[in-house]
C-alpha cells in the first residue's frame, strides 16, 4: 500500500464567488501553468524568479509582481477562491511577470520547478498547526529544506514569515541546523491578507531569511 502523504493543508474550499468562478474559466489559459508544464515554460526563467507557497487569495503577491516588473513570479495554491481572485487581479493589472499553479507546492517543488533555478522562496504565513499532534503537517522541516536546497541558485534566499513563535523558533532550529543555509536579511515584501488580521489582533510577526551558500 503506498503510505497516503501528510499534507500542509485542508482544501475548506468555501465558497467561490461568481467574479471568482468566471475569472478561472477565463484567464487560466493566460495566466495558469500546469505542474507539468513549469519546466517548459521557458519566460519564467528569462529574470530572477520568486516562488511563493501559499498566496491565500493573492493580493500581497500581485502587489509584489507590480512593484518588481523587473523579476518574474510563480504563485502555488491549493485554494481555488484565491486562484480565481489572483487570476483577475493579473488580468486586470495587465502584467506579465506573475503566473499561477494550482496544486500541492510541496509536489510542485519537488517534481516540477527546475534545479537552481528560484532566487527567492517565500512562504507567508503556512498554516501553524498548533496542536502538538499535527505539528507533522507544518511545512517548514528539515525535508523540506532539501527540497528548497535543490530548487533555490546559489545564494537564493528563503524567505518565511510567521505570527506563531513557536513555529518560528522551530523554522529557525532547523534551517540553523542546516549548515547549507546562512542567516541574512530578509528581502522586502507585501503585507499579507492574513498577517493584517494577526497584526490587529496584537500578533508579533517574524521574518526569517536564509541564504544558499556558495
Ligand atoms: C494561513 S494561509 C496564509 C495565506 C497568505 N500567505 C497570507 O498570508 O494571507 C495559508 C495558505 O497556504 C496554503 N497552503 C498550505 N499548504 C500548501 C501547499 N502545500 N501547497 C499550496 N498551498 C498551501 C493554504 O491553502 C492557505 O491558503
Amino acid at each position: 500500500m503506498i503510505p497516503k502523504q501528510i499534507r500542509s493543508y485542508v482544501l475548506r474550499e468555501g465558497r467561490m464567488t461568481p467574479a471568482q468562478s468566471r475569472s478561472l474559466d477565463i484567464h487560466w489559459e493566460a495566466f495558469g501553468i500546469a505542474p507539468e508544464d513549469i519546466g517548459e515554460t521557458k519566460d519564467l526563467y528569462s529574470s530572477p524568479l520568486t516562488v511563493e507557497v501559499g498566496f491565500g487569495m493573492g493580493d500581497s503577491l500581485l502587489e509584489m509582481a507590480i512593484s518588481y516588473p523587473e523579476r518574474n513570479f510563480l504563485g502555488i495554491e491549493v485554494h481555488r477562491p484565491g486562484v480565481g481572485h489572483l487570476l483577475m487581479g493579473i488580468h486586470d493589472n495587465a502584467i506579465s511577470n506573475l503566473r499561477v499553479v494550482r496544486a500541492d507546492g510541496l509536489s510542485v517543488l519537488k517534481e516540477h520547478i527546475p534545479a537552481s533555478s528560484v532566487a527567492i522562496l517565500q512562504l507567508f504565513f503556512p498554516d501553524p498547526w498548533p496542536k502538538k499532534k499535527h505539528h507533522k503537517r507544518r511545512l517548514i522541516n528539515p525535508a523540506f529544506l532539501d527540497i528548497a536546497a535543490n530548487v533555490l541558485r546559489v545564494e537564493g534566499i528563503i524567505h518565511i514569515a510567521t505570527d506563531w513563535a513557536n513555529y518560528a523558533e522551530e523554522i529557525r532550529d532547523c534551517l540553523n541546523g542546516d549548515q547549507r543555509f546562512a542567516e541574512t536579511t530578509p528581502p522586502n515584501r507585501a503585507l499579507t491578507k492574513y498577517e493584517k488580521r494577526g497584526v490587529k489582533l496584537g500578533h508579533e510577526v517574524a521574518d526569517i531569511a536564509y541564504r544558499l551558500n556558495k
